[in-house]
């Protein structure tokens, strides 16, 4: 990457031009301030403040349980982190399904408390009021279909969407309709790959995908599951880029057979 396209923010309308000009869109995501500055500093496009904060962070099965308030503490973190890429933060369960003005202030608090780019939001036809009434504020959002994890009660299974043809249809006219409200782009997750690039080709917004195969234009993955901090979640469609939970538990037990030992701190590095 050259250092004069490292350097330029992203904005919504870049991505919809990375779109036309077939270059594809990199996202991850970051809950703190440190990490967020060296996904931004390695020229990754987008930031989301993903609420699988709720789960990597927080300990929590599901991602129901994070509020409102702890989705701003992490995005004011991740928001002061970064320069270049555009910083996503996800709505909650339950602020915005209600109704769209209650939509519409979960947003507002957002934009307002942690200078965040845009949202994203989990649905289609079912919340398309919340999502219009958000833009109408001229607050810009990324939709979410596919297997939307907020919704994992009713689901009853993390295991891939969509594979029968009326949920097939169903996605598709949903990102359909995200793309008239005027959302900037789509999130798919865990999807079969040619019902994800049928929908890349028919809509005009990027489609990012996460466990939707290679014909979209962009992935995401969360960070803690790239860089193997979660050892444990190994489904299909993540390549790990690194062994962190192997080198960070080498590093704790290290530490903590020097403390033990009396070998830690030694003179250097007393005063
Ligand atoms: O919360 C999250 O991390 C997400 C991604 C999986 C897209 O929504």
């Amino acid at each position: 990457m050259s250092v004069e396209s490292k350097l330029r923010a992203v904005t919504t309308y870049r991505l919809i031009e990375m779109k036309q000009s077939g270059e594809r869109i990199s996202m991850l995501t970051a809950y703190d301030y440190s990490t967020a500055r060296i996904v931004d500093a390695a020229g990754v496009d987008v930031i989301l403040v993903g609420d699988s904060a709720a789960n990597v962070m927080a300990g929590y099965e599901t991602t129901l349980p994070i509020t409102l308030d702890e989705m701003i503490y992490h995005a004011r973190s991740v928001r002061r982190a970064v320069r270049r890429a555009l910083v996503v933060v996800d709505l909650p369960f339950g602020t915005y399904q209600g109704n769209s003005k209650h939509a519409l202030a979960s947003a507002v608090r957002i934009m307002k408390e942690t200078e965040a780019d845009a949202v994203k939001i989990e649905g289609g036809k079912e919340i398309i009021e919340s999502v219009e009434r958000i833009l109408c504020a001229g607050i810009p959002v990324m939709g979410h279909l596919g297997l939307t994890p907020q919704s994992i009660h009713k689901f009853g299974t993390y295991a891939v969407r969509a594979k029968e043809e009326a949920e097939a249809e169903k996605l598709l006219g949903d990102a359909r309709l995200l793309e008239q409200a005027g959302c900037f782009a789509v999130v798919l997750e865990k999807i079969p790959a040619v019902l994800a690039r049928r929908v890349a080709q028919q809509v005009s917004i990027p489609v990012i995908g996460i466990g939707a195969g290679g014909g979209v234009d962009g992935q995401v993955l969360v960070v803690h599951d790239m860089l193997g901090i979660t050892n444990e979640f190994s489904p299909r469609f993540l390549r790990r880029y690194a062994d962190l939970h192997g080198v960070m538990t080498d590093a704790f037990e290290r530490y903590s057979a020097d403390v033990k030992s009396g070998s830690f701190p030694n003179e250097s590095e007393s005063y």
